[in-house]
């Protein structure tokens, strides 16, 4: 009798699809038990994305699932999480520490990566992860002032490292911090590529579940060279629905494929444009091409972000939306697209490879 029970509340269970994974709980491996005591039923999951925010509103779903089905009893669902590293291309060697290094990249400039890379930073620190944020564009350094830290020198405590500086949670290392702002960058590309391995190995980042890098713009010689020497488990590329945008996202996302980096999916910024005095929400740059471009690669669409001048501002202001408003839709929609990532990163091997179709630009 207990025995049927704990089968059915198994095969429901393994068989629920979670949102943020878009697979069922089983494909992730991430029912841990389902027993019985009396007559209670005890479900214990563990996720491979952080969950401190979403682990009680799955836990919720679930015991919802669970106890509307006859004879199931009540039900206490437990929900855990535990970042796994994941592989990096090809011979490389993952980085000592840091479980996961994520780029967040674009063939294109000022399509909102240094926007996106610091709200899904702190919208993964406010999931419970140890997060890590390099800014990569060594051109113009964009995150000492989104993560509030501008004016902000890094020391070194032993003489060899860089201590990274903390903003809300999230350690920040950028080119930024140990050049004045003013100042022009005439470095060539070797330069800045070795400049920017240095910065990411010379930094004591202590543990991280996620380093994320915000990417310079573009998919020249400095794009391609680090994306080549940095070992990355994932890279999410963000564009704007206008086509140019997207011609060269695609070129972005065709560059990872190159290097034997998986794509975790697309992230369409600026996807409508929310009227400040009204609220409208419209789509000035045409609908749908996040997901179309998504679509053709095979990848996921990790998230869509309106034009909002509240965006610009915080973000612009040191206090980016996740954590201005982590619940407004704004809030909302950053911390949806940081669980899709990090759902996507942990399926890495389960998901099936993505189909390529090649065209040339
Ligand atoms: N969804 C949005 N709504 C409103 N403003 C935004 C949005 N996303 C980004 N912005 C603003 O657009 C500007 C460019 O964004 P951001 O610096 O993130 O782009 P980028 O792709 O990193 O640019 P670059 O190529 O120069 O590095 C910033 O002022 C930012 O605040
Ligand atoms: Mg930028």
């Amino acid at each position: 009798m207990t025995d049927d029970r704990v089968r059915e509340v198994r095969r429901m269970v393994e068989n629920y699809v979670e949102p943020y994974l878009a697979t069922p709980l089983n494909d992730a491996k991430a029912v841990k038990s389902v027993r019985y005591e009396d007559g209670h039923a005890i479900v214990e999951i563990e996720l491979g994305f952080p969950a401190r925010r979403y682990g009680p509103e799955l836990a919720a779903a679930l015991r919802e699932l669970i106890e509307a089905t006859e004879g199931a009893g009540t039900a206490d669902v437990r929900v855990g999480w535990r970042v796994a590293p994941q592989s990096v291309q090809g011979s490389l060697q993952p980085l000592p520490g840091i479980a996961n290094v994520v780029a967040i990249a674009s063939g294109k400039g000022g399509v909102g990566k240094s926007t996106t890379a610091a709200n899904l930073a702190l919208a993964l620190a406010l999931e419970g992860a140890r997060v890590g944020l390099l800014d990569a564009d060594i051109y113009g350094p964009s995150q000492p002032r989104m993560m509030g830290l501008q004016g902000v020198r890094p020391v070194s405590r032993d003489g060899r490292r860089l201590e990274p500086l903390e903003a809300h949670g999230v350690k920040v290392i950028s080119i930024g911090f140990l050049i004045e702002e003013e100042q022009p960058m005439v470095w060539r590309g070797p330069m800045v590529t070795q400049a920017l391995t240095q910065l990411l190995s010379d930094t004591n980042w202590g543990e991280l579940d996620y380093l994320l890098v915000d990417m310079p713009p573009g998919t020249g010689d400095i794009q391609l060279t680090l994306s080549q020497r940095v070992p990355v488990s994932g890279a999410v590329i963000v564009t704007t629905p206008q086509d140019i945008a997207l011609l060269d996202a695609r070129k972005g996302l065709r560059m990872f494929q190159k290097v034997a980096i998986p794509v975790l999916g697309v992230i369409e910024n600026m996807s409508t444009h929310v009227c400040s005095k009204c609220g409208h929400e419209e789509p000035i740059f045409g609908a749908g091409g996040g997901e179309r471009m998504a679509a053709q690669y095979g990848v996921a669409l990790l998230g869509q972000l309106p034009l909002d001048i509240r965006i610009r501002e915080e973000t612009d202001a040191g206090h980016p939306t996740v954590i201005a408003d982590p619940d407004g839709p704004v809030g909302r929609a950053y911390l949806e697209a940081a669980r899709r990532t990090a759902a996507r990163l942990s399926m890495h091997g389960a998901v099936p490879a993505p189909r390529i179709s090649v065209e040339e630009t």
